[in-house]
């Protein structure tokens, strides 16, 4: 290791400013291995726990002191668009770096949390004292017994999450109305899908403290095992033939002067050399069936690599190009109300359908919200016409108001016929369940100070409720409540295997659960479903 002077030193000695590649990195490929699979004397810990040590040692002035390296996170961290994993990548491919650096391992590799299979906080993270173990951390929303549930973190989460049929369906949507990647755009929302307001936010949000809030969360060391758990699930959906975004407004982005080398230079990156782990030189274990690493029972009882290996349900024909090209259309060239299931043509002459229902009540803990979307046919002809042309049903609840108590999570059903606070998650309507991480975070230009959640249920009063002009969301960069995009397919079909569907309409009913505070403080005001099948 460094000696201490020498490190800060080499803080100090200038902070270049001219781009670098990612720096420390280690000849060869490293493999990147479970938490739980490493004895706490592991080189790997230990490197980590002295690196971390260290970084909490260091001045201010250095950027690889542990409080300003978690301020990157705060400042420049992309939620809820479709930045979110390429950035996640490269912050914790630069946290990985300084501890290569200041453990003196070049060979160093972050573990990962796979929380899949490990339900609880990882031993190395969770022994000792925060004052005693430099990995451990205040941590109010889950004790060393407490285990994640199925619905946040298990097989089928993990299933429907690598089903994705696209990489904005996979790693959520790029933001609203997006024209040019400059960087203006890093922060304002598109949707949430699954694997971000799942397992993601709700991880966050149960481990408590630091964690759930997006201006900390990289305070608590447990983020970066987190965070190459969600980045692994990238690198899996990846490795079975499932393409990333194909567009320059995507692969062109760049995150300059946003990461520090670990010798203070600036690590400049585009979102195009994040997309390949090799290339960052690393990989995970296990990321590809069979290799060795692992034996092979540890296989079987792992739901990543457990799930159907089947291809993501491609939608057929045109269907890949019709939902990009909804992805594309601006939310405010769709229609507002849509009172029937009504065809839509794009700008390239494709067609899909849509139909929308918009609410203004709030559902809280003890009493669901249901929005309904009238179709004008019935409904079990529709899902018929979907099994038959593989086209799925996707529901986008736009302009969501989040639970003001973050512990809160949201459980969403569709035409379930006797829904109740109880109706449990193994109910064949059950869709999803959505946690809230950054629901007030996202929508913020970089490098801006972050609005307290305060400032933004004020804002969403005011313009949610009389008809939000159009173009507010660009105007200010003000958050319009966040948005999360389901697939509601699988519920459906479930459902239709046991009895005909009735009725002429999805009503989709969400159902907050869980929480801390009173029932008011998980209110949720979903406020427009849109649906649309494609
Ligand atoms: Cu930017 Cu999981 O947080």
């Amino acid at each position: 290791m460094l000696s201490r002077r020498s490190f800060v030193a080499a803080g100090a000695s200038g902070i270049a400013m001219l781009g670098a590649s990612r720096r420390g990195l280690a000849q060869g490929i490293v493999t990147r291995r479970p938490i739980s699979a490493l004895r706490a004397n592991d080189p790997d810990l230990v490197a980590m726990r002295d690196a971390v040590a260290a970084m909490k040692d260091l001045p201010r002035s250095d950027p690889r002191n542990w409080i300003r390296f978690a301020d990157v996170h705060r400042n420049f961290c992309p939620h809820a668009n479709w930045y979110f994993l390429p950035w996640h990548r490269a912050y914790i491919a630069a946290f990985e770096s300084i501890v290569r650096e200041l453990a003196g391992r070049p060979d160093f590799a972050l573990p990962y949390w796979d929380w899949s299979v490990e339900r609880r906080l990882p031993t190395a993270f969770a022994s000792g004292t925060p004052a005693s173990n430099p990995l451990n951390h205040v941590r109010p929303g889950m004790t060393r017994g407490d285990e994640l549930p199925d619905d946040m973190v298990g097989g089928d989460v993990v299933a429907r999450i690598l089903a994705s049929p696209d990489f904005e369906a996979f790693g959520s949507t790029r933001p609203r109305r997006q024209r040019g990647a400059d960087r203006r755009w890093q922060r304002r929302p598109g949707t949430r899908t699954e694997l971000e307001f799942n397992p993601h936010d709700g991880v966050h949000t149960t481990v408590g403290g630091d964690m759930a809030q997006p201006d900390l969360a990289s305070r608590d060391p447990v983020f970066f095992m987190h965070h190459a758990n969600v980045d692994r699930l990238w690198a899996i959906w990846n490795r079975r033939g499932n393409p990333n975004a194909a567009e320059r407004n995507w692969l062109d982005f760049r995150f300059d002067r946003q990461f520090p080398n670990p010798d203070g230079s600036w690590w400049n990156v585009s979102v195009e050399e994040l997309e390949a782990p090799e290339a960052l030189g690393y990989r995970y274990d296990g990321e590809v069936l069979g290799s060795r690493g692992r034996a092979a029972d540890s296989f079987a009882a792992d739901p990543v690599l457990a799930a159907p290996q089947a291809p993501a349900a491609a939608p057929s024909g045109g269907g890949r190009e019709v939902l990009l090209e909804y992805r594309r259309m601006p939310d405010d060239t769709l229609p507002r109300v849509v009172r029937d299931l009504r065809r839509i043509t794009t700008p390239t002459g494709r067609t899909f359908y849509m139909a929308a229902g918009e609410n203004d009540r709030a559902g809280a803990r003890g009493r669901p919200v249901s929005v309904s979307v009238p179709f004008g046919r019935p409904l079990a002809e529709v899902v018929q016409r979907t099994s038959v042309t593989r086209q799925r049903i996707w529901a986008v609840i736009r302009d969501i108001e989040p639970p003001s108590d973050n512990t809160t999570r949201v459980r969403v059903f569709v035409n379930c016929g006797d829904l109740s606070p109880a109706t449990p998650v193994t109910d064949a309507s059950y869709v999803t369940t959505l946690s809230f991480f950054a629901g007030g975070h996202a929508g913020h230009e970089s490098g801006q100070e972050n609005e307290t959640g305060r400032h933004r249920h004020h804002w969403l009063r005011h313009h949610a409720h009389d008809g939000a002009p159009a173009q507010a969301d660009d105007r200010a960069g003000a958050p319009m409540g966040t948005c999360a995009c389901v697939d509601l397919g699988p519920a459906l079909s479930r459902m239709s295997r046991t009895q005909p569907l009735v009725g002429d309409r999805i009503v989709l009913q969400l159902v907050p659960v869980g929480g801390r505070g009173a029932a008011a403080s998980s209110a949720v005001t979903p406020r427009r479903v849109e649906v649309a099948i494609i």
